[in-house]
């Protein structure tokens, strides 16, 4: 291929270097978790458009259903691909205001309400009264109860509750997410947050292995912090936390993270 540059002179370009390994694998993992869903998506809507008036409203009202939990997945792998990327340039960048969680976990249920329906789950929200609120970013934290959530529903068993508390500890509102899945290995504990790891349990789920490397990055910008412990009975409990920091004059601040 031949490039014409701007003094006019013209230019061989280089031949194209090889993709690292690393890279391909990756290239391949998110393919691969993209065909799924968008060759259900290609099935689904091909279905309606040719058989719309034979199909009765229920069984439209079903597949238009499963389509919208497919393209809500899809938006949330997309999401955490764009900000993997965003964290390991050093470009997040963090709009915080004055935020309650009640309020935030209204518009996350309602993103992951279809998909944990479909495994029979339902989220239950346990909040301390007079929760003080927290300066963060929106948008960030809904990514971070949204991939924690989607952890517990995927790994947790079938027609079993996601149980998230909320509570308000030493200047932080503390975010409990718990499920009835097979908990994690103690030795492990802080390799699930790295980016791309893994363990076993995820053998035959589908993932990336992004999410909680996100939700660290996501929670240590806003100056908490992450973990994870067994659930008695069965199950584990991932948290975080986030400071109540006060602040005066302009209750709006812009943060930059440099990862
Ligand atoms: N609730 C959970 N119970 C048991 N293991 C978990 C749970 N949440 C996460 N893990 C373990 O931590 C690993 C990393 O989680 P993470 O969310 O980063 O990746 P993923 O869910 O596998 O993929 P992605 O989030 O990119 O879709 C998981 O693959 C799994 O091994
Ligand atoms: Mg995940």
């Amino acid at each position: 291929m031949r490039a014409t540059v701007a003094s006019g002179t013209e230019a061989v370009a280089s031949p194209a270097q090889p993709a690292p390994q690393h890279l391909l694998s990756l290239l391949a993992t998110v393919a691969h978790e993209l065909r799924g869903p968008l060759t259900a998506l290609a099935t689904s809507s091909e279905l309606l458009a040719e058989d719309f008036v034979r199909l009765d409203p229920s069984q439209i009202k079903d597949m238009l259903g499963a389509m919208h939990r497919r393209t809500l997945w899809l938006q949330g792998l997309v999401e955490n691909l764009l900000c993997a990327a965003t964290i390991r340039e050093g470009r997040l960048q963090l709009f915080c205001q004055s935020l309650g969680l009640a309020d935030l976990l209204d518009d996350v249920k309602a993103v992951v309400g279809p998909i944990l329906a479909q495994r029979g789950q339902r989220l239950r929200v346990r909040m301390s009264s007079e929760l003080p609120e927290v300066l963060a970013d929106s948008r960030r934290l809904g990514q971070v109860l949204i991939n924690m959530i989607l952890n517990a529903s995927k790994f947790g068993a079938l027609n079993t509750s996601i149980d998230v508390g909320v509570s308000a500890r030493d200047g932080s509102v503390r975010v409990v997410v718990a499920d009835r899945g097979p908990g994690v290995s103690m030795q492990q504990a802080e390799q699930l947050f790295e980016p791309y790891f893994r363990s076993t349990a995820a053998t035959g789920r589908e993932g990336v292995g992004l999410g909680l490397s996100i939700v660290k990055s996501i929670v240590e910008a806003h100056g908490g912090a992450v973990g994870v412990e067994n659930r008695r009975g069965g199950g584990a409990r991932f948290w975080f936390s986030i400071p109540t920091v006060r602040r005066t004059a302009s209750a709006k601040s812009h943060l930059s993270l440099v990862s």
